[in-house]
Order: structure tokens, then sequence, then C-alpha cells
């Protein structure tokens, strides 16, 4: 029977034959274990001298790493491996044999490993991590179909900049000038006055000259949007479809997780509702933490996000930031006008922000003012503009990065191991 190493647990006591690689191989006189992986999962191959015959046991100990194979076993449940299968082997058939794979066992630097990112990928923790990934992606699409919203795709090829101009991506349009989408919001509320409840998946791009660890050129992002909802509605659908991806890791990728010695015990107790802080009530509470670096009307760097982050046990709202710090577009606090109905939702343990959000300007005059204040040309943006001249409503959404979000549930220190290819200030390869 040809399986996969997923599928091994309904074969137990059979045998069955398994296409993989050779991920990793220890071996004696008389027993040789191998690690193998077919993309699957990885599984424990044992061989004993004893009982095959000679070829096989002597190509046991003599395949490389990464050869690719046809491995014929029978299955046995193993207590004490995590994955709970191992498979005792009758015979070995080389598909490709493997010669000097770069990656060897022993510890490589971090630039090597990711010059090699198109072979590193196959490791058992990146492995783990690009399974998270696809769960957080599969939960997703899950949550916002459960909650009759319609997945709406923008463009990517654009000719205007909803984050303000300084970190486009610039690009040709034949003979126009182009930029590369660094968010799909202005499309999407478009589409929430078709659809009502909206959301996109897609690629994002931000010429950022920043090389942190929360930074990539290009990211993923997910972006709803929902008519007639105002700032607190918003607030209502981010912390339940964080939540919602949270509880959908720790039951689906319950392997992954332990590979990568995640801690669980906090992420479990990530459900809705989250604490919310005011801007003005973070400023005094860094103040208060002796953080003499930031006064109101200041961005916050990382060491205040997270600094606020610690102080609770699930993701903390930031609401209500001065207009200043933020695109045009966001609705201005009816109690006051030097702060908007915005709010970030920052990731516990220092993972920094995931989600930037905001209820947006539904007034016609008020948004051609602020976009007369950022100096955006009212011709690019007639379409945008449109939307509040034909039945106009109050309407919110947010953006969720999914690297970040992957990095905080992962565990991972870096987002450049939480795409399979990352675009880095440095790197384009491969
Ligand atoms: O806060 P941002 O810039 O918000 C927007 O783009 C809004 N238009 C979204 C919306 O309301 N529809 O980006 C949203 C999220 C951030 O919170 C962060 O998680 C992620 O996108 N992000 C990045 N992730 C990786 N690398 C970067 N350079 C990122 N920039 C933003
Ligand atoms: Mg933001």
């Amino acid at each position: 029977m040809k399986t996969t190493i997923t599928e091994v647990s309904k074969y137990v006591g059979q045998e069955v034959t398994i296409g993989a690689w050779l991920a990793n191989k220890r071996s004696s006189g008389k027993i040789a274990f191998l690690q193998l992986r077919d993309g699957t999962g990885f599984i424990q191959g044992v061989v004993v001298k004893a009982e095959v015959e000679e070829e096989v046991f002597k190509l046991a100990k003599s395949i490389t790493q990464e050869t690719s194979l046809f491995v014929t076993g029978t299955v046995q449940e193993d207590e004490r491996s995590p994955f709970g299968y191992e498979l005792t082997v009758t015979n070995i058939k080389v598909i490709s044999e493997s010669v000097d794979y770069p990656i060897t066992p022993k510890k490589h630097g971090t630039e090597f490993l990711m010059d090699n990112r198109h072979l590193w990928i196959r490791s058992k923790r990146q492995h783990a991590v690009m399974k998270i990934r696809n769960e957080i992606i599969r939960a997703t699409y899950e949550f916002f179909n459960n909650n009759g919203f319609v997945k709406v795709d923008p463009p990517i090829l654009t000719g205007s900049a909803p984050e303000g101009t300084t970190e486009l991506f610039h690009t040709k349009y034949f003979e126009e000038d182009a930029y590369l989408s660094q968010s799909g919001q202005l499309y999407m509320e478009a589409a929430a006055m078709a659809l009502g409840k909206v959301f996109s998946f897609g690629p994002t791009f931000r010429a950022e000259k920043s090389k942190t660890r929360r930074h990539l050129i290009e990211f993923w992002m997910i972006e709803p949007e929902m008519a007639f909802y105002e700032f607190e509605d918003n607030l209502q659908v981010q912390e339940q479809y964080v939540a919602y991806i949270v509880q959908a890791v720790l039951k689906n990728c319950a392997l992954e997780l332990k590979i990568l010695g995640r801690e669980t015990e906090t992420l479990s107790k990530i459900t809705a509702p989250f604490p919310r802080i005011t801007y003005d009530d973070a400023i005094k509470f860094l103040h208060d933490k002796g953080f003499d670096d930031i006064e109101w009307g200041d961005d916050f760097g990382s060491p205040h996000e997270t600094a606020i982050a610690e102080s609770f046990d699930k993701p903390v709202f930031i609401t209500h930031y001065p207009t200043a710090l933020k695109p045009f577009y966001m609705q201005p606090d009816p109690n006051r006008d030097d702060v908007v109905l915005c709010a970030d939702l920052i990731a516990p343990e220092g993972y920094g922000e995931i989600i930037g959000g905001s209820e947006r300007i539904h007034d016609a005059e008020l948004l051609a003012q602020r976009m007369k204040e950022h100096d955006l040309s009212p011709e690019a943006y007639q379409w945008y503009l449109d939307l509040r001249q034909y039945g106009s409503v109050p309407h919110s959404g947010f953006g969720l990065g999914l690297e970040r979000t992957v990095a905080w549930l992962s565990g991972v220190e870096h987002v450049r191991e939480t795409i399979p290819f990352p675009r880095l200030l440095n790197r384009l390869y491969p």
C-alpha cells in the first residue's frame, strides 16, 4: 500500500510504501535509524540487520542525506516518539541520490541558511512553521466564510498610496508610473459598499528601509472591511478573529508547536475580549515605567510596544492615536479632534503590532479636506471620493500582518522564517 507519513496511523501492523527523503541517519553494526520525511511529516524508519536482506542493510548504512527513496515497512505504534509511529523497514529503493547536501545536522549561520532557503524549508523546524502559516490561512478563510464575509481580491498594481508615500514600491506601468500595493484597503472600502462584509488576502509591498525582526519588504495581509460597522464593532471582529486562529493552531498544529518548543499555556488563554488602552493612557503608563524618551504625539517604538504588551496576558488594543500619526482616511473621535477612531493590536511576548485598523471617514467634505492636508491629488482618488458621494455609510476595517502573526504563534524570533522566500532589505535571493 502506497501512502504518506501523516496517513500511517490508518495502517498499524500493515506493510506500507512511502516516497520519502532521508533527513538524517544514525547506525551501528546491527541497526540503522533513518529519519524520513515526505513533506507531509517526519517518521523514523528502523532497519534491523538480522531481519532484512543483506543489501537492504548495506544500503541503509550508506544512503546520504536528502537522497530520495521508496521505503517499505510495517507501521508500529511508538509512544516514545512525538509523532507516535515508526516504521520497521523491510525494503529500500533509491529514487535519486543526493550528494554533499549543504545543510548538515550541525549548526549553520543565518546568512548561509538564508542563501539556501530553497533547501532550508525542508528542515523540521521550517516545515513546522510553514504548517502553522498554512493553518492560520485555512482558519482565516473558515472564520470569515462562517461569518458572512465575501473574499474580494484588490489589485496589486496601483496608481495610489493609501499608507503614505514614503514606503512606495515604484514600478512602471507601460508609460505611466505605478506602485505595488501597500494595502488593498481603499479598494476593499469600495467592495464593502458592494458586498457588505468583505476580506482580502494578498501580498503587500513596502519599500521600508527597516532592518528589524518584524519588517519584510513583501508580506501578506488579511484586510477585512465592513459596511455599517463602527469603531467598537470593528474591535469585536478583530478579537474574535484573532482568538479563532490562535485556538485553531492549538487544536490542529499540536505536533508542530511541540517541534518548535512553543510554550502553549499562554496561547490557550487567548480568548475574546482583549484588553484596551488608549494612546493617552499608554503614554502615561510608559512615563510611570520610566520611559522619559517619549512624549504625547510620538509614535511607539518596539521597546514601548513590548513594555505595554508585557503588562497584559492577551493581545492589547492601543486605541485613539493622535491624528497626525495616522493615515488620512481615519475617522476623528467625535469628542475631540486631535485623535482618531483607530486601534493597533499588539501581540504579547514582544511580537509587536499585528493589526492596524480604524473606522473610516464617511463624510465627503471632511475626507476631501484631509486629502488636501495630505497633499493627495483629487484626480487619482476621485473614485474613492465617489464612495462618499453615493450613499455613504459608516464603515470600518483592519489589516492583519500574516508573518508577524505566524512569528508570534510559532514562537520564532524573526519574520524571515515565517514566509517561504522572504524579501528583505538586502535579499532578493533565492
Ligand atoms: O498598520 P498597517 O500599515 O495598516 C494598513 O495597511 C491598513 N491599510 C490596513 C487596513 O486597515 N486595511 O499594516 C497592517 C499590518 C501591521 O499591523 C503589521 O502586522 C503588518 O501589516 N505589516 C508588516 N508586516 C511585515 N513587514 C512589514 N514591513 C509590515 N508593515 C505592516
Ligand atoms: Mg500600523
